[in-house]
């Protein structure tokens, strides 16, 4: 599975801002012991991740599906740029584009995402960005969070990982609910799991 003895080499990809790159890149040498990242590919030209990645001087990658002529060559272009840089473990950071069933199974238990509720609620097709929170809102529950789990062919259907509740306030509006989730849960979880996945892989390795 490890391409080499040592720290797991982990890729990133963004389509946004890149709050949750951000954590992760935080974490380095706190939470995240036992993982490099180094790669981040953005499905979104101009992305505001693109910045981050390079002011952290981490390598990094647009690929747009739609410039690349569709989800065939786009998923062509993604696999040669992870052969490249040696990549283990791919994270989905807010990352919008869909990928294929023929691509999941490639890199079976090596994709993992970050989604803002407690799957199974407000989850799988449509459920990205605010419209999570939007139904959770709707729905009037009074706790959601957010999971990290491995990706497979159905959307956020993969092994849990790990879970962070955090409550809903009187008052909240989709974009506050959203904040304090990323907040006390998203940019929590991501660095954990990724420190989680390189610590038992560096084990099964010994
Ligand atoms: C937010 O919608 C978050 O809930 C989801 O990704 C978005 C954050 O994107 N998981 P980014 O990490 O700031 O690009």
């Amino acid at each position: 599975m490890l391409n080499r003895p040592g720290k797991l080499r982990v890729a990133v990809l963004v389509s946004g801002g890149g709050t949750n790159l951000q954590a992760i890149l935080d974490a380095r040498g706190t939470v995240i012991q036992n993982a490099e990242i180094v790669l981040v590919v953005s499905s979104q030209p101009g992305a505001f991740a693109l910045e981050r990645a390079r002011l952290a001087g981490i390598p990094s990658v647009t690929l747009s599906k739609k410039e690349l002529g569709g989800q065939g060559a786009f998923e062509a272009a993604l696999a040669k740029a992870l052969e490249e840089s040696s990549v283990d473990l791919i994270v989905l950071a807010g990352f919008l584009t869909i990928l294929s069933a023929d691509f999941t199974r490639r890199y079976e238990r090596r994709i993992i995402n970050i989604h803002p509720s407690l799957i199974p609620a407000f989850c799988g097709k449509g459920y990205y960005g605010l419209q999570a929170h939007e139904a959770a809102l709707a729905r009037g529950v009074k706790v959601t969070g957010a999971t990290v789990h491995y990706v497979n062919e159905i959307p956020d259907g993969g092994e849990i990982l790990l879970q962070k509740a955090v409550p809903v306030l009187p008052g909240d509006t989709p974009q506050i609910l959203q904040r304090r989730v990323m907040e006390q849960a998203e940019w929590i979880l991501l660095p954990q799991a990724i420190q989680q996945i390189a610590a038992e892989r560096l084990n099964e390795k010994c």
